[in-house]
Formats: structure tokens, sequence, C-alpha cells
């Protein structure tokens, strides 16, 4: 590997989807995972195949279909992505990823085992000679199947570092060619994630042979600052994800360690295959898909990282554009409400221009979009790039539909009770209606769809945003929903091993944002059937009945 170029591994799909509240479905993860392809990421962690047969068919689908050269999905440099599968120290774990990651060009088998006394005490209840064994033990199994071995020692942190020499000298003598280094609780500071990567780099025996790489936690926000001390210090590889997503406060985020890199370029002197101008386009779908909102002021993806352009620096920045602009917006893929197509542009058109934005549609999905792409333009003078990329999160958020919105009116106002009927195509192909009252047009909108749709739940996030300027934008809503009922709601951190409450989030863009948010609510509806094998609770509860 050249000395100068930095791996960026992308746990976007794995870490990331372990944030509280992010559970994605196959067709949003199987988009993220052809976006992070174009951008330029050299690794995809997409997923931990042992979780469940569903999670084993998410990576698998990515391995084939983004793990392999086709038109579209090579980076920067034309490279098709690692896939990499994540797996505890186990047989089982190790399996389960190799079942998943054999169908990529280029598959990797990521495997970890705690190495810091608390975790060998409390949660492994393994002694530190234990440790070293199952290491070699583990390592030697994934290496019987994949060439390229990521073994990270987990809490690497808070673990002696002597220790830690010795457990990753056996991962190398047993096939590791790259070896993580967490801090999988996000302790550290800079000088000690810089001194401790220099300290693997100058102690362990056999390190010439692997790649060093980081991992780094955000609980004290300081996950992007020891990220770039360790690359000071010779890490070659970053573990990194979308917006920062991932367990508790999340992780280093990409485009943070991305664009230091590029904008202090010759204090760092490091290349980076990423392609900086899809980084917006890759937040939104990341943020549109999880219903996880991305903070106004976050670096380089907030929505006000830019809005100097418009607020008190004006005057500055009339005169020199450096006095208050570090990167150009450009840069990072915020254009200025290009002006894309007309509203008499053809299918051809359409179908050039999503691929130039990086969608690849079967004829199918392109016909679907058409449709949807004249009814915008008949409403709006101006489709951007913008109106595109949300029209087309729209529709993926709707490829896994159970119930879908066929009608909806409603009445609201200060002259009386804000009223909504809602018309749904159910799964059994009828044609269900109701209406409802409810606190304000949404409330009304969101009580009608639950009488139909019959799923018990709690909103636990609601987010409305314009997607462009202007009075005639679209709006598009995310929201997050916790179904009630338990049971096969619960997923299990690979690392805790606890419970995750699973949320279920949808989106909806459109002109009419009651229409958005009932889209919103009844994409995130469809997730939790989806995942309940498309039963409404009724139907579930007369199943139980029935069995017992
Ligand atoms: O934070 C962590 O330690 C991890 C490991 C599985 C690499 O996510
Ligand atoms: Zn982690």
């Amino acid at each position: 590997m050249r000395q100068n170029y930095l791996r960026i591994f992308d746990t976007t799909l794995r870490d990331g989807e372990q944030s509280p509240g992010a559970s994605l479905t196959s067709a949003e993860k199987l988009e993220i995972a052809r976006s992070l392809a174009r951008l330029g990421v050299d690794i995809i962690e997409a997923g931990f195949p042992a979780a469940s047969p569903d999670d084993l068919e998410a990576v698998r689908r990515i391995a084939v279909e983004v793990g392999n050269p086709t038109p579209g999905n090579n980076g920067l440099y034309g490279q098709t992505p690692v896939i990499c599968g994540l797996a505890r120290a186990n047989k089982h774990d190790i399996d389960a990823a190799w079942q998943a990651v054999q169908y990529a060009a280029h598959p990797c088998i990521h495997t970890f085992l705690a190495t810091s006394p608390i975790h060998m005490e409390y949660k492994l209840h393994m002694s530190p000679e234990t440790v070293l064994e199952r290491v070699r033990d583990m390592v030697s199994y994934a290496h019987s199947f994949c060439q390229d071995i990521e073994f990270s020692p987990e809490d690497a942190a808070r673990s002696d570092p002597e220790f830690l020499y010795r457990v990753l000298a056996v991962a190398i003598a047993a096939g590791a060619t790259t070896l993580n280094i967490p801090d999988t609780v996000g302790y550290s500071t800079p000088e000690e994630f810089g001194a401790l990567i220099s300290g693997i780099i100058a102690n362990t025996e056999g390190i010439e042979k692997a790649v060093v790489s980081t991992h780094c936690h955000n609980d004290l926000g300081l996950a992007t600052a020891n990220t770039i001390a360790g690359i000071k210090a010779g890490a070659r590889q970053v573990e990194v994800t979308i917006n920062g997503i991932g367990e508790r406060a999340g992780n280093t985020s990409l485009e943070e360690v991305v664009m230091t890199l590029h904008t202090r370029r010759s204090m760092f002197g490091l290349e980076t295959g990423v392609d900086t101008t899809q980084i917006t386009r890759v937040s939104r779908m990341v943020s549109n898909y999880t219903g996880i909102p991305v903070q106004p002021n976050k670096a380089v993806v907030g929505a006000n990282a830019f809005a100097h352009e418009a607020g008190i620096h004006q005057d500055g920045m009339l005169k020199h554009q450096s006095t208050y602009e570090i990167m150009r917006p450009e840069t990072v893929g915020i254009s200025k409400s290009r002006l894309v197509m007309g509203k008499h542009s053809g299918r051809h058109a359409l179908k050039v221009h999503l691929q130039e934005l990086g969608y690849e549609l079967s004829d199918e999905e392109l016909a679907v979009a058409f449709e949807s792409y004249k009814k915008l333009a008949d409403k709006k003078k101006e489709v951007t790039d913008a109106d595109l990329e949300a029209l087309i999160g729209d529709q993926v958020s709707l490829s896994e539909e159970v119930f879908s919105l066929d009608g909806l009116q409603v009445t609201c106002g200060t002259m009386g009770m804000p009223t909504a009927s809602v018309r749904l195509l159910g799964p059994d192909g009828a044609m269900h209606v109701q209406a409802a009252v409810g606190t304000g047009p949404v409330h009304a909108v969101y009580k009608a769809i639950d009488a139909i749709v019959g799923v018990e739940n709690n909103l636990v996030e609601f987010n409305i945003h314009a997607v462009t300027d202007g009075i005639d934008a679209q709006g598009e809503v995310t929201v997050r929903l916790m179904a009630q009922n338990g049971g096969t709601h619960h997923r299990t951190s690979p690392q805790s091993e606890a419970l995750i409450s699973k949320t279920y989030g949808g989106y909806g863009a459109d002109t009419d944002i009651v229409v958005a948010s009932a889209k919103a609510y009844l994409a995130a509806l469809n997730k939790v059937l989806i995942s309940r094998g498309q039963k409404s609770e009724k139907e579930e509860m007369q199943a139980v009945l029935m069995t017992a």
C-alpha cells in the first residue's frame, strides 16, 4: 500500500446502524452501500451477519451487487470496494460473516475480542492467556476462508499496551492483515491515542505486514481529534461513519476526517479515494433513511456549515472568499439550486441526469421515477438536484410497501376541528378508508392511518424541512417510531450483547407537507409490518391465540 494513501473504512451500515434508533431496510442499506461505493470509500462494513438471517441476507446482497465491478459502483480511482462483515471471535459468527461476504470480489472478515482488564474480567470472564489463545484460533479460522482479515482488540484504549502488543502479534501471525485499534467507549484523548498507535507500530512483532487502523467513538466529542492523532502517528486506515452516527454518541465522522485531510493537505500530505463532491448527497441519504437528523451546526454537513454566505460575514466574504471560508460549498457537493430539468424533459434526460447523480435505476424504477418527476414538474417551476434526490429517497422508502397511500384529504385551520380522511391500498388488494379528528392535520392523518394499519406505536421523532429554497419547495419529513409489543422488535448489540430497542424510521417528500408526513409515517409502519412478517397487531394476536 502507498504510504501516502489513507484507506477509508466506512462502518455506517454496521456501527452506524447500532445507533439508538437507526434501523434500515435492506433496500435502504443497498442504496447507501451503492452511494458509499460512488463516494469512493475503500471498505464497506456492511453489517453483522450473525445477528439474524435478515442481516446476513442484507450483507450478502451488498456483496453481490456492490462488491463486484459494475458500472457506477466504482470509487474515484475505479476500485470496487472491499465488503466486510463483522464477527465476534467465535466460529458461528465467522461462518455467518463468510457466508455473506464471500460473493464480493474483495471480501473481508472483521473479528474482534476485548483486551482491556475490565472487559476480560466482567464481560468475557476470560484470563489474558485464554484471550491470546482465542485470538490465535479465531483469526486463523477466519483466515482459512478469506485472505483479508481485520482484527480489533475491543476497548484497546483501556488495555495494557504491553498485553496489546502481544495480542496483536498473535493476530498477525495467525493471518490478520489489518489491526484496528478501537477506543470503544470514547475515553481517550488525542495525545494518549496518538501515543497508543505509535507504541503499537514501534513494539508489535510483524507489524510491517499489517495496516494499522483507528476506530474512535465520540463520547467526549474527541473522536475526530483522536483519529487525526492516530493518522499522525502512522495509522493508514480510519474507521468512520457518515454524519458520525454510531453507538451512543457515535463514531468518527467520515466527512470531518476527509475534509480535514483535504483542507490541510500540505500539512498531512495524504490522499484518500473519496470524491468529496458526493459528501452532502450521502449525508442527506443517511439522515433520511435512518431518521437521524444532522444537527444544524455539524461540521461540513450541517445546514449552517456554509450559511455565512447569507449571514453577518457577507461583507467580508464579498471582499475576499477566504476571509471566512476554508472550504468551498461545491467541494462537498452543495450545488446552489441548480436548475436541472424542465417540465418537458424526457425520460432519457431524467435517466442520464440520475446517473450523473449516482443513481442506477432499473427500467421499472425509472418508469416510477419519471411519473413522480412529471407530477413534481407540474407543481414546481424548477426541479433541482435536491428535488430529484428527495424524489428518489421517497421511492426507495416506498419500495417495500405493505400499505400504500392512495388518497388523503384534510380540513384544518382556525375555524374548526382538524379532520383527515385517508385511503390506503392494503396488502389484500382492498382499499381501506378511515377518517379521524386530531389536534392538527398531521395528528388527524396519523390517527386515521392507525385505524387502518393497526400498529400500536410511540412516535419518538418527527422532523420536517424544506428540500430547497423557495415558497414552492418540497417538504421532506423523517419520523422514527417505536412499536409496542416488544418481542421481535429488539436486536442485539454485537459488543455489549444488550438488547437494543428497535425504532423504525420513515421518510417522505412531497410539495404538500401533510402528504409528506403521511408517507413518512406509513413507510415506518410498513417497516414494522415487514419485520413482523406483514401481520397487523390484530392478526398477530389472532395467530398467537390460535396456536395457544
Ligand atoms: O467500538 C468498537 O470496539 C467496535 C469493534 C467491534 C471494532 O465497534
Ligand atoms: Zn465501535
